[in-house]
């Protein structure tokens, strides 16, 4: 089949990161997004990317897929505005936190619905991203999975699992960008430069990060251990962060963001939140 014709509503952060992979798919005949503003402007938006933005909502009429990427709490009012526009949309595909499947449903009964949560490295084509299915025929499954894998790893996965993907992965790289701060802020205490700090620190994560895939018949544990001479640098380190509960911290951090998923999603004034 041709590519697809595929509409983003919403011109945030993560629809920039979407288009900027998308604008040159091979899967896709026609790209736009759907604007309500023109806030996208100060936002960072590329001038390819700004190219395919549009305030014409006619652009729903007669498109194969429609990307929901607006904030839970707007969810209602942009799905009730698809379903007005367009009301026997073939695909719908979130990308909302906390959406459910089923409250999408309330509003688009006839539309096969696939909910997801890519993360903002989909803009180099480095996501990790879960993806659920609900009505949705085989040629249509194949071209979103098709149009994800575009994005980076998919992972077809239970609804249930969506909400800590969400704050594994979906917020994941705010973690190691927090983390990479730490590093390159104590490197420039240190005495270094800040340039040089920030380009060892993101050489080392992508380092790390090779290693481990290239390895991955081997427990990270024991990874970890391979850096470890006992009495040695690495060895004090792992001692501060294990007296200072690392591993709680994440933990809590982890938990939060997967409630807070969840509470996004009741946000969303619609039934079918379980
Ligand atoms: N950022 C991430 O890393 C990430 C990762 C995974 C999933 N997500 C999900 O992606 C969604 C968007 O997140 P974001 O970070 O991109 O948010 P954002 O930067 O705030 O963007 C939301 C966009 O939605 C627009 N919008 C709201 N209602 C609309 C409507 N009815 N019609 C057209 N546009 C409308 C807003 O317009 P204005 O500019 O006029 O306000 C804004 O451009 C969220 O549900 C989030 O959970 C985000």
């Amino acid at each position: 089949m041709e590519g697809a014709h595929v509409v983003i509503v919403g011109s945030g952060n993560l629809s920039h990161a979407l288009v900027t992979r998308w604008m040159t798919s091979p899967h896709i005949a026609g790209l736009q997004v759907l604007a309500r503003s023109e806030r996208y402007r100060v936002k960072g938006w590329s001038q390819a990317a700004m190219r395919v933005v549009t305030e014409d909502d006619q652009c729903l009429k007669d498109t194969d897929i429609v990307v929901l990427a607006v904030k839970p709490k707007d969810a209602v009012q942009a799905l009730q505005h698809v379903a007005q526009v367009s009301p026997g949309v073939r695909v719908l595909l979130s990308v909302a936190a906390g959406v459910t499947i089923a409250q999408i449903r309330t509003i688009l009964p006839a539309s096969g619905i696939v909910r997801t949560m890519p993360n903002i490295c989909s803009q180099v084509g480095r996501s990790v991203t879960g993806v659920a299915f609900d009505g949705v025929n085989s040629l249509d499954r194949q071209i979103v999975l098709e149009l994800l894998h575009e994005l980076g790893q998919t992972t077809e996965t239970p609804e249930s699992l969506l909400d800590p993907m969400t704050a594994l992965f979906g917020s994941g790289p705010a973690y190691v960008l927090v983390f990479l701060r730490s590093i390159v802020d104590t490197a420039i205490k240190f005495g270094m430069e800040p340039d040089v700090a920030r380009q060892l620190a993101l050489q080392m994560v992508l380092g790390t990060s090779e290693l481990a895939l290239s390895e991955s018949h081997d427990s990270l544990e024991h990874i970890v251990s391979r850096v470890v001479s006992p009495g040695g640098t690495t060895e004090a380190m792992l001692d501060v962060l294990q007296s200072k509960g690392w591993q709680n911290i994440m933990e809590s951090a982890l938990s939060a963001a997967a409630e807070r998923a969840i509470q996004l999603g009741a946000l969303a004034p619609l039934s079918g939140r379980a």
